[in-house]
């Protein structure tokens, strides 16, 4: 009953990394290539100052994120694309989910006690509610699929969870049970200093991660400095196991190729990583520099990016509006 409909969207809080790409971007595109959905993709800056965000740079920061989903290939032509505050229907339907969700249920999120930290009494109150308006952003649409990072499973389930609570406290079939589309070789990028964490823009070492805009040099540098092991690549996945750093660069090189797993060891099982890890970088450049330079290209004609925002924000209230409305009579309002 529901269109197939698909939102998604990322933080304008600072660099790409290549797990944002690959874990989200990437799929952004493969989803809206397939005709199947339509697309909405969004730059979330009502989440991103839930920490503290100088306002020039957020600003900055919103742009250059439009700008690289642009270069990624997210054609304006074919999928809505939208800064978050430009529609207010979200943080409207947020604040009738901050009814719906109970205190229990955001305790439980793993995310708000990591970006939290010890001090977690001194984290701002939307921080907490961070994931009532992320089922906003997504619900607000009534979108059916979601592509996300391995990271973001938690949110997409207490997304369902609100869902259904709606749906039942007001006793309508309202809001879908949206799915996560978590799939592929690269939904968990991993550091390349420590195969346990994950790839992060946050993480306080620089050569842990490939930045989207770094150049080829520093792209082939951070993958010849990445943490590995002394042995040959395996032929098998199960060859993998206990071995995170290694398994971590075949899914990046599956991911970025387009192919299998199995297919990479394959191609380079026996092979040392002193051949592996250039033929990786070479891979990584190829993929990376042409975004990165299309990016420049975009982020030189500011206005033109306002105005692309200024009508995706016009689309999607075409959706977003009607859905509110409905919200509304169904609570009594
Ligand atoms: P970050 O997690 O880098 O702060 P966001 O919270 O804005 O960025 O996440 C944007 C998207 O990128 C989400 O879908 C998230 O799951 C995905 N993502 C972030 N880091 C990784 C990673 N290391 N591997 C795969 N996907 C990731
Ligand atoms: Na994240």
């Amino acid at each position: 009953q529901f269109t197939p409909r698909v939102f998604s969207g990322m933080q304008p809080s600072g660099g790409l990394t290549l797990g944002n790409y690959l874990g989200a971007l990437k799929r952004y595109v493969e989803m809206q290539d397939t005709g199947t959905y339509e697309t909405i993709y969004c730059m979330v800056d009502l989440h991103a100052i839930t920490v503290w965000q100088d306002p020039t740079e957020l600003a900055a920061k919103t742009r250059e994120l439009a700008a690289a989903y642009i270069a990624a290939g997210v054609d304006p032509a074919k999928s809505i694309l939208i800064n978050q505050s430009q529609v207010p229907e979200h943080a409207q339907l947020a604040w009738i989910f901050n009814t719906v969700a109970r205190m229990g249920w955001m305790q439980r999120m793993t995310q708000f006690k990591d970006k939290a930290g010890k001090n977690a009494q001194n984290a701002s109150l939307g921080l907490f509610a961070y994931p009532a308006l992320m089922a906003a952003d997504i619900l607000i649409y009534h979108a059916t699929h979601v592509p996300v990072g391995d990271d973001q499973k938690q949110h997409l389930e207490l997304t369902r969870d609100i869902a259904t609570k709606f749906n039942h406290d007001y006793g309508v079939d309202f809001f879908p049970i949206t799915e996560p589309v978590i799939e592929g070789a690269a939904t968990r990028v991993m550091s390349l200093r420590d195969g346990s964490k994950k790839m992060s823009k946050s993480d306080a070492s620089d050569a842990s991660r490939i930045n989207m805009t770094d150049d080829a040099d520093t792209i082939a540098q951070k993958i010849r400095k990445a943490k590995t092991d002394p042995d040959a690549l395996p032929s098998e996945y199960k060859g993998l196991d206990d071995r995170p750093e290694a398994r971590n660069l075949v899914n990046i090189y599956a991911a970025l190729a387009d192919i299998s797993v199995d297919q990479v060891l394959a191609d380079h099982g026996g092979a040392q990583f002193g051949t592996f890890k250039p033929a990786l970088a070479e891979l990584a450049v190829a993929k990376l520099s042409p975004i990165a330079s299309e990016m420049t290209r975009l982020m030189a004609d500011v206005a033109e990016i306002d105005k692309l925002l200024a009508q995706g924000a016009e689309q999607a209230r075409e959706i977003t509006q009607p859905i509110l409305k409905r919200t509304y009579e169904i609570v009594g309002m």
